[in-house]
């Protein structure tokens, strides 16, 4: 039997439109509009695509947008300028400095310089240390985003068994916590891992995270197994053309999985959507009111 192919492009939608409801809530009870800060060092072209994209969505959800530009040449400190200013500004809820940064940049140094509270992209130590020890955190969007997905399709994870493929700070170890906090038996894989394939093939839920292109293949998956592909790989398909494909090889895993995320439209849509639902529960928290429900992890 075929797999149910998860739609993140309709879940996204429908994120969003509860975010844009909460947004318009917060505004008619208490006079709030929830704002998001974008910082962006130099020109990298994906990167502008994303702050773009990101910079519609919060204004077609009802919040305010606000863009800061710096040159490729920008100093730290300049960063680190811009961070503090953006900490202090009572408009501004979220903020988040597209990564990656340039190569004198040190990046951790500016993340950890955003205001906790601010951090919508959940990477400041103190968020990752919260949502590790269990604690009430801003949560990565992306691992958001794939929890709200499998807890949809599967309800309770209590006691299932996740197999996490990556290690990064950025999804794969904020995805092993999120999995734990729901009492997943949790096993993280990665290249140094040994026969990754015969523990792949124990989950019951599969979450790839390694930007390998169409690295899992039907021999790693459990049949019924629910999978969450996180990889966005751009390759060459010939005749000077390119595509995206994910870290799964869905043509050969669909048949065998009992549910899988699609590349494009999967969980990419699910990123900014969970952005503008941690805009608004930081503004929430920020203001001391009740978060809306169902946007946090
Ligand atoms: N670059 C690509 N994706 C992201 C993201 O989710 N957050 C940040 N800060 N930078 C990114």
């Amino acid at each position: 039997m075929a797999a149910e192919i998860i739609d993140g492009k309709a879940f996204a939608a429908g994120l969003r439109s509860r975010v844009a409801a909460g947004v318009a809530a917060m505004k008619e009870a208490h006079g709030l509009t929830p704002g998001l800060a974008v910082v962006l060092v130099g020109e990298d072209p994906a990167s502008q695509v994303y702050v773009r994209n990101k910079g519609r969505q919060t204004v077609e959800c009802g919040m305010l947008s606000f863009e800061h530009r710096l040159s490729a040449e920008a100093s730290e400190a300049e960063i680190l300028d811009t961070v503090a200013r953006l900490n202090a500004d009572p408009q501004v809820h979220g903020i988040l400095v597209q990564l990656p940064l340039p190569a004198h940049v040190d990046a951790e140094k500016v993340i950890n310089s955003i205001d906790p509270a601010k951090d919508v992209d959940g990477f400041h130590i103190s968020n990752a240390g919260l949502l590790a020890t269990g604690q009430k955190a801003m949560v990565p969007c992306t691992p958001l985003g794939c929890l709200m997905m499998l807890r949809d399709r599967l309800g309770s994870l209590s006691g299932l068994h996740a197999v996490v493929i990556g290690r990064s700070n950025i999804v794969g170890k904020p995805m092993a916590a999120l999995l734990l906090r729901e009492s997943c038996t949790v096993t993280v894989v990665h290249s140094r891992s040994r026969d990754i394939e015969a523990l792949c093939r124990q989950a019951d839920i599969l979450v790839a995270a390694v930007g390998r292109p169409r690295m899992v293949t039907a021999d790693w998956v459990k049949p019924g197994a629910t999978v969450i592909d996180v990889g966005i790989n751009r390759i060459d398909a010939g005749e000077g053309k390119t595509r995206l494909v994910g870290d799964v090889d869905f043509d050969s895993v669909a048949p065998v999985a009992g549910a899988i995320t699609p590349v494009p439209g999967g969980v990419g849509p699910m990123t900014i959507a969970c952005l503008l639902a941690n805009t608004l529960t930081a503004c929430a928290r920020a203001n001391g009111l009740p978060e809306p429900e169902g946007l946090a992890a």
